[in-house]
C-alpha cells in the first residue's frame, strides 16, 4: 500500500511504539517507519504485523517491553474494554513517557481513561483517526487530539507522521472522542442511507452499476449544505432558501412508501418520517430541512 507523506522526515525521528496491529495499528506502524521513526510494535495475538516488521518495526516480546522502548506511545484497539485491559497493568511502565490513545470509543469513556492517567500522574493524550487505513500518512489523513497540550506540543513533529497538520481541538479528553461521534453519526447516517438506496433500486430492476454514476450529484451537493446547515443549527433560524421542510417531508414519505410497496425494511426511514412530522407539528414547515434539530436536540 502506498502512503504519500506529507512531511518531511524529521532530522532525528523520535522512537514510538504502537500498541495493537490490526489494520489500523499496522498503518499507524507504517506512517510512522516511512518517515524514519524507530518504531516498537506489540499485539495481543501473535502472528499479526509480519508486514511492519519486515519494514522495520521491533517486535517487543510483551507490552512493558514495548512501552519501555519508547518515550510515544500509541496504543490502537478495537475498544477502550481492550485499550483499559492492556494499559491498566502497564500505569509504571507508562510513568514520564506520552500516551496517545487512538482507539474509537465515547466520550465518556476517553474521559474516563483521562482520569484513570492523572490517578497515574501519566501524560495522557485522546484522539480519534478519521480516515481509513489506506489515507493514513497522507497529505488527506484527519487525526484529532484532545487532552494534555504540553504533551501534544512535545510530540507533534512525530504525530505529524500520521497526518499532517496533526489536530488538536482542546484540553478536553473527550473532544476528540466527541468529533469523532458526530461525524461518524454523519457517515453512518449517509452510509445506511446509501446501502438503502441500493436495495431499492433493485427492488425497482435497477443494478448498483446503473446507478452509481449517479450518485455523485447527491455527494457534491452535501459539502455546501453541511455549511449553512451549520448556520442555521447555531443561529437556531431555519430559513428556507428555496426547499421548506414540508416539502421535503414530502419526499421521505414518497421513499417510504415505495420502500414498504417492495416489503423493503423501512426502519431508517420510518425514524427520519417521524422526526420531520414532528418538526412539521412544532410549526417548521415553511423552515429549512435542518429546523429538525429543533426536535432531535435534547436541549430544546
Ligand atoms: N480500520 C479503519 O479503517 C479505521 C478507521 C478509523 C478508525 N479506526 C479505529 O481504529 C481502531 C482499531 O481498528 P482496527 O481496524 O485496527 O481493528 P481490527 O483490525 O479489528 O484490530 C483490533 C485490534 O484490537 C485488538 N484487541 C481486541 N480486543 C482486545 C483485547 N481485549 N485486548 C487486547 N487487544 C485487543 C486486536 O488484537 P488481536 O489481534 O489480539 O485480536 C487488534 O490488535 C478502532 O477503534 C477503530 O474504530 C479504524
Amino acid at each position: 500500500m502506498t502512503q504519500a507523506h506529507p512531511t518531511t522526515a524529521p532530522t532525528d525521528p523520535a522512537p514510538v511504539t504502537v500498541l495493537g496491529l490490526g489494520d489500523m495499528g499496522r498503518s499507524l506502524a507504517r506512517a510512522f517507519l516511512a518517515v524514519g521513526h524507530p518504531t516498537t510494535v506489540w499485539n495481543r495475538s501473535p502472528g499479526k504485523g509480519e508486514d511492519v516488521v519486515a519494514l522495520g518495526a521491533v517486535r517487543a516480546a510483551s507490552a512493558e517491553e514495548a512501552v519501555r522502548a519508547s518515550g510515544l506511545v500509541v496504543v490502537c484497539l478495537v475498544d477502550y474494554d481492550a485499550s483499559d485491559a492492556v494499559l491498566e497493568p502497564l500505569a509504571e511502565a507508562l510513568r514520564g513517557r506520552v500516551l496517545v490513545n487512538l482507539t474509537s470509543d465515547t466520550p465518556a469513556r476517553s474521559r474516563q481513561a483521562a482520569a484513570w492517567a492523572a490517578k497515574h500522574a501519566l501524560s495522557y493524550l485522546d484522539g480519534a483517526i478519521m480516515v481509513p487505513v489506506d489515507v493514513v500518512g497522507s497529505a488527506e489523513a484527519l487525526v484529532f487530539h484532545s487532552g494534555d497540550r504540553a504533551a501534544f506540543a512535545a510530540h507533534e513533529a512525530t504525530l505529524k507522521a500520521l497526518g499532517a497538520p496533526a489536530t488538536f481541538l482542546g484540553e478536553d479528553h473527550g473532544l476528540a472522542a466527541a468529533y469523532d461521534m458526530a461525524m461518524l453519526d454523519f457517515f453512518y447516517g449517509a452510509m445506511g442511507g446509501l446501502v438503502h438506496a441500493f436495495a431499492l433500486a433493485r427492488a425497482e430492476g435497477i443494478d448498483g452499476a446503473s446507478l452509481a454514476p449517479y450518485l455523485g450529484t447527491i455527494a457534491h451537493i452535501l459539502p455546501p449544505i453541511a455549511a449553512y446547515t451549520a448556520t442555521d443549527v447555531d443561529t437556531r433560524t431555519y430559513a428556507n432558501d428555496g426547499g421548506n421542510l414540508a416539502m421535503m417531508a414530502a419526499s421521505v414519505d414518497h421513499i417510504l412508501h415505495t420502500s414498504k410497496d417492495h416489503g423493503l425494511d423501512v426502519s431508517q426511514l420510518a425514524g427520519l418520517k417521524s422526526v420531520t412530522d414532528r418538526a412539521i407539528a412544532e410549526g417548521h414547515g415553511t423552515s429549512s430541512w435542518s429546523s429538525i434539530v429543533e426536535v432531535i436536540a435534547a436541549d430544546r
